[in-house]
C-alpha cells in the first residue's frame, strides 16, 4: 500500500513538510510506503476551463506543466495527504490549482479517486486553519473518498522561522495519531 503526501508550501523544509513527514513515520511503522511530492513553489497553473479532459477522458490535463505526473501518482496511491500552510485564511494557490485540476480529471474519468483515503494537514501561525482544512476536504468529499481525522483538527502551529511546528506538542501528536488512523483504515479497506 502507498500513501503520497503533497506539500503545498513553497518551503520544502518548513512546518507543513515536517507535519507530513511525521504522519509518514507512523504510516511506515505499519509497513505503508510513502512519497512526498512538492507542489508549493512550482509553476503549476490553475484550471483553464477548456473541458478537454471531459472530452478526451484520457486521465490527462491538457496543460503540460508537470501536473499529469503528479496526477498519475495520486491516481495510483491508496491514500493521499494534502498539506498546506494557511495563506490569508486559506490554502496556497499551488495546492488549490492541484485540487481543481485533479478533482476534475478524476471525476471525468469514472471517479479515479473513488474509495481512496484522504487527509488534510494544515500549518498556521495564528488563524484561519479550519477554513483551509475545509478547503482541502472538499476534494475528498466530492470524489467519494474516505477522510481521516485525528484527536483534534489536523493542524499544527508554527511561525515564519521554519520548523517551529515541532514545538506544538499537541499538533505533532495529532500527526502521529493521524498516521496510525490512516494505516488502520487502509488495512481494513484492503483486507481480503
Ligand atoms: C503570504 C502568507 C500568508 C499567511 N497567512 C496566514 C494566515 O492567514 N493565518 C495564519 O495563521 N498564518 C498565516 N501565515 C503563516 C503561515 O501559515 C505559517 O507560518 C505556516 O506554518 C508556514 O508553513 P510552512 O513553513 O510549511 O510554509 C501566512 C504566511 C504567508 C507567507
Amino acid at each position: 500500500m502507498k500513501v503520497i503526501g503533497i506539500n503545498g508550501s513553497p518551503r520544502p523544509a518548513g512546518n507543513t513538510s515536517i507535519m507530513l513527514k511525521t504522519v509518514f513515520e507512523a504510516l511506515e511503522e505499519e509497513g505503508i510506503e510513502t512519497e512526498l511530492i512538492q507542489v508549493g513553489g512550482t509553476d503549476i497553473k490553475g484550471c483553464r476551463s477548456c473541458y478537454a479532459c471531459v472530452k478526451s477522458k484520457n486521465r490527462q490535463c491538457s496543460t503540460k506543466d508537470g501536473f499529469n505526473e503528479i496526477f498519475g501518482k495520486m491516481a495510483e496511491a491508496d491514500g493521499m495527504i494534502l498539506g498546506s500552510p494557511v495563506y490569508f485564511a486559506d490554502i496556497t494557490p499551488e495546492l488549490k490549482a492541484l485540487i481543481d485540476r485533479s478533482g476534475f480529471v478524476s471525476r471525468t474519468n469514472d471517479q479515479l479517486f473513488r474509495h481512496k483515503v484522504g487527509a488534510a494537514v494544515v500549518s498556521l501561525r495564528r488563524g484561519g486553519g479550519v477554513h483551509a482544512y475545509d478547503s482541502i476536504n472538499h476534494l475528498f468529499q466530492i470524489c467519494q473518498m474516505f477522510m481521516v481525522g485525528s484527536t483534534y483538527w489536523n493542524l499544527g502551529f508554527g511561525g515564519r522561522d521554519g520548523g517551529e511546528v515541532v514545538n506544538d506538542t499537541e499538533g505533532m501528536e495529532n500527526m502521529r495519531d493521524l498516521g496510525q488512523s490512516m494505516a488502520f483504515l487502509l488495512k481494513k479497506l484492503n483486507a481480503g
